[in-house]
């Protein structure tokens, strides 16, 4: 825990977010946990876990696939997403829905207990993703199928706007740099699921529009999801100069009626449970396979 009590400062953004998050009239993980859905192939009577739930954009589309038949686990250890979410499961009038805090770096739940482990927008946020690949192995029930979803590339006058806004923080708050990531490209993400003791079925990329009104927009939309992070380090007093930079940053996503349009290809990884079930040996206390 920090010595905020937060298990770690993305998890402490998400949970301040929950209230906001996929609420603010843009299009993003609405279409993306659908297409994530659609891609795992879940069939009726399913047993499905969704690992970092958010506010559902996964879970719904989870649930109207299994049916009542089937069951749908959901975890995330933002505490205020999930009473949100369970709001939202109960008034859905969902009984095979079971939403609860859990931690998708390495849940604590049966091994072998589920058909299908869906990672919507997730394992990249994880301080160990690969280590949380091989636990997911170990939940599935063979042949298993596991689906998450990654960045294929954001569009880049976002990627501009976001190291426009990351010049405001203090020095001693710096933006952090990026670590080598596990889900890279297509080679990437099939060494890393052959490690997990997983064999890739399908790698898709999807590409989703996300519209906003304007700037203002674009930033109540990185206050309510990860983007968050970064933006509650840019003191008070840089926020509106912050703001200006992005605007001039995401010029070129201006569209005709004044808006801005921006873009993100994302890729679903679609894998099963190695047919030898072994994971290939890896470091670490719970690396030697199933
Ligand atoms: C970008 S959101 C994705 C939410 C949802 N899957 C979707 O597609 O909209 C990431 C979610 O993962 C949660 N999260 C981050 N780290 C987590 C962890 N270690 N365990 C469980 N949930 C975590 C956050 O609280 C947040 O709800």
């Amino acid at each position: 825990m920090t010595s905020r009590g937060w298990p770690n400062p993305t998890v402490e953004a998400f949970e301040q977010a929950a209230p906001h998050y996929d609420r603010t009239g843009v299009s993003f993980f609405g279409p993306l946990g659908t297409e994530l859905v659609r891609c795992a192939g879940i069939r009726p009577g399913e047993r499905v876990l969704d690992v970092g739930s958010g506010r559902g954009a996964v879970l719904f589309p989870a649930a109207q696939a299994t049916g009542p038949t089937g069951h749908v686990t959901a975890i995330d250890l933002a505490p205020a997403m999930v009473s949100l979410t369970a709001q939202d499961v109960t008034r859905a009038g969902l009984t095979h829905v079971d939403v609860r805090i859990g931690d998708a770096q390495q849940p604590d739940l049966p091994p072998g207990g589920f058909d299908v482990v869906l990672a919507g927008m997730v394992v990249f946020l994880l301080p160990e993703p690969e280590r949380a690949l091989r636990a997911y192995a170990r939940l599935l029930r063979p042949p298993g199928r596991l689906a998450v979803s990654t960045f294929a590339a954001p569009d880049p006058a976002h990627v501009a706007a976001v190291e426009a806004l990351a010049t405001h923080l203090p020095a001693d708050q710096p933006w952090p740099v990026p670590k080598a990531d596990p889900f890279a490209d297509e080679r990437t993400i099939r060494a890393t699921m052959t490690e997990a003791g997983l064999a890739v079925t399908a790698i898709s990329e999807h590409r989703v529009e996300s519209r906003f009104r304007d700037v203002d927009h674009w930033m109540e939309w990185m206050w309510s999801h990860g983007g968050r992070a970064l933006l509650r380090h840019v003191p008070a007093d840089r926020l509106e100069a912050a703001t200006a930079d992005a605007a001039r940053a995401l010029k070129p996503a201006r569209v005709d009626d004044g808006g801005l349009s921006l873009t993100t290809a994302v890729r679903v990884t679609v894998a099963a449970l190695r047919a030898d079930g072994s994971a290939q040996p890896a470091a670490g206390p719970d690396g030697g396979g199933r």
